[in-house]
């Protein structure tokens, strides 16, 4: 894989993004003590790094009640539906989460790839109706280990960046968060190596300056997630195209998440 001309990064200025994808973990009760604890690591002045929390749908009052109107902690959705409103049974709107107040919404998680069949073609559809809405997609992509070994990943990781992004304009691909997660990474404790995430970072950058212009490309910002702890953070995080991290089960504990954050400062 061609490695990102290194040159442009210097002029360039990404503001890392560290986020927790809480997944279904975390109540209302528990994210009170987790922001309590939180608060306590992370100073309102850090404004180096844009942190965000992912919690549970139902967690997200809770959460903006602590955090009070506090902006230097961002909260998504996991979700969102593609459509405005209705009948449409256990679904959450754009409207809603704008309601709540969230800033962030993760789509396209690999686990609701494998468990709720999202398509590439569905999840665009909910990448536009969050950006009609103003919410930034933390869109996620990643091969499984079957793909990698099959020697498929560029193809995998091209046809999710292309299909995904379909009529995107360049300025809203440039607005996008977009994160990495090989599958076999996920909750395995085997992460990428730094190496091979850049690589394959390097390569969705390519793809984006290569659909989108090379503005949308430099402007875009990648986030690495499977197994990122903070023994393995700061690593992830010099590498010259990886601009934050997903985390999962390493972002339920308030001391781990922010030792993450402080990794990339
Ligand atoms: P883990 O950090 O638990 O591997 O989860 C990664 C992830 O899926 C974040 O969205």
């Amino acid at each position: 894989m061609a490695r990102h001309n290194k040159t442009i990064l210097i002029t360039m200025s990404r503001t890392p993004i560290i986020a927790a994808n809480w997944k279904m973990n975390i109540g209302p009760a528990e994210a009170k003590e987790f922001l309590a604890a939180f608060k306590n690591e992370i100073t309102c002045e850090c404004k180096a790094v844009d942190k965000v929390i992912v919690p549970p749908f139902i967690t997200i009052p809770a959460v903006m009640e602590v955090l009070n109107g506090c902006t230097c902690v961002g909260v998504g959705a996991q979700d969102v539906s593609d459509r405005d409103n209705g009948a449409f049974t256990g679904e959450i709107s754009t409207t809603m989460l704008n309601e709540l107040g969230c800033k962030y919404v993760v789509l396209g998680h690999s686990e609701r790839r494998q468990y709720h069949g999202e398509t590439n073609a569905y999840i665009n559809k909910k990448i536009k109706k969050a950006l009609a809405a103003g919410i930034i997609p933390i869109y996620c992509i990643g091969e499984t280990l079957e793909q990698r070994e099959g020697g498929q990943l560029e193809t995998v990781l091209k046809s999710q960046v292309v299909e995904g992004l379909e009529g995107l304009t360049a300025e809203e691909v440039a607005g996008l968060v977009i994160a990495y997660e090989p599958v076999w990474a996920i909750g395995t404790g085997k992460t990428a190596s730094a190496a091979d995430a850049q690589d394959a970072h390097a390569f969705i950058r390519g793809v984006i300056a290569a659909t989108f212009g090379q503005d949308a490309a430099d402007k875009v910002r990648l986030q690495y997630g499977g197994s990122v702890k903070p023994g393995n953070a700061a690593e992830l995080m010099s590498q010259p195209d990886i601009d934050g991290a997903l985390v999962g089960g390493a972002a339920l504990k308030a001391d781990s998440f922010a030792a993450i954050i402080k990794a990339a400062v």
